[in-house]
């Protein structure tokens, strides 16, 4: 949720369909801040640059999903999809959409999607389930590349629930698939300890304490092991700033995301 309220008041280009896929009365905050630059620029200091982190790497994943649609790959699977709207951004543009999300949050988002291009909604638990079955079982063709987007969700997987998946991932991964990955270096939150450790209490009381961190040279081997050569790894310093972030608002408390972008070679890259 609080992603999306993020992107619902980014500060350039905000996400018009935010304020639908949230609850009341967050919706209406962020319909009401949406036109009301006083009010957005409130949020993003209350955020503590949240909104602005959130803003840069929207932009840094959309310009994953713009490159595959320029490849023509035909399939965007959202891995913790959340309340992203990218089905209802992307899907009209040649995309299948397929959300693949824990059962609580997709029971959650499907009553408040907006209407029209509608993901194929995939409910797994990472780690407990088997992903690459329930998107064959959904229709997904592992013969075809695929765009994957796995934003802001392995920092709360244990690590061994990270591997598994990536490896599900690598079975359904026709070459010249890509992968968007975002991960929590080991030093965390970037913040002072009071406000780390806040911040964490904040993520545990939510249900979603902070799991698997990495240093970009591991995360560059592990996504390698499973068949992806890395192209491209930043913070938000390096992401395009189209939705209108700050990158110093950005590294307040977050700064410690990176996204790392993989393109999956084939099977003699094994
Ligand atoms: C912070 S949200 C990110 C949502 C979305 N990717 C975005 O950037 O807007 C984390 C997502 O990970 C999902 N998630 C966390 N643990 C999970 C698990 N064990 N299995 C499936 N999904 C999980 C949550 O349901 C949630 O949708």
């Amino acid at each position: 949720m609080l992603v999306a309220l993020a992107r619902g008041v980014a500060p350039g280009r905000r996400d018009a369909h935010a304020s639908a896929l949230l609850p009341r009365p967050l919706g209406g905050v962020v319909a009401l801040a949406a036109d009301r630059p006083l009010a957005r620029g409130l949020l993003r200091g209350v955020t503590l640059g949240l909104v602005d982190h959130i803003a840069l790497r929207t932009a840094a994943l959309d310009a994953v999903v713009e490159e595959g649609r320029e490849r023509s790959i035909p399939q965007l699977v959202l891995l913790g999809a959340g309340l992203d709207a990218r089905a209802w951004r992307f899907g009209a543009h040649g995309y299948q959409v397929y959300e693949v999300d824990h059962p609580a949050t997709q029971t959650f988002k499907r009553r408040h999607a907006p209407k029209g291009a509608a993901p194929i909604y995939v409910p797994v638990r990472f780690g407990d389930e088997r992903v690459a079955d329930a998107l064959e079982a959904a229709g997904h063709r592992a013969d075809q590349p695929t765009v994957w987007l796995w934003e802001g969700v392995t920092m709360y997987l244990p690590e061994d629930a990270v591997e598994d998946t990536l490896g599900q991932v690598r079975e359904r991964s026709a070459p010249g698939s890509l992968l968007g990955v975002t991960y929590i270096e080991p030093g965390g939150i970037h913040a002072a300890p009071g406000i780390r450790t806040m911040v964490d209490w904040v993520f545990e009381g939510l249900g979603e304490g902070l799991g698997a961190r990495y240093r970009p040279d591991a995360l560059r081997r592990l996504v390698s092991r499973h068949g992806f050569v890395v192209r491209r790894d930043g913070g938000s310093e390096t992401w395009p700033r189209l939705w209108g972030g700050e990158p110093r608002m950005a590294q307040l408390v977050l700064g410690a995301e990176r996204l790392c972008v993989a393109e999956c070679a084939g099977a003699d890259s094994d």
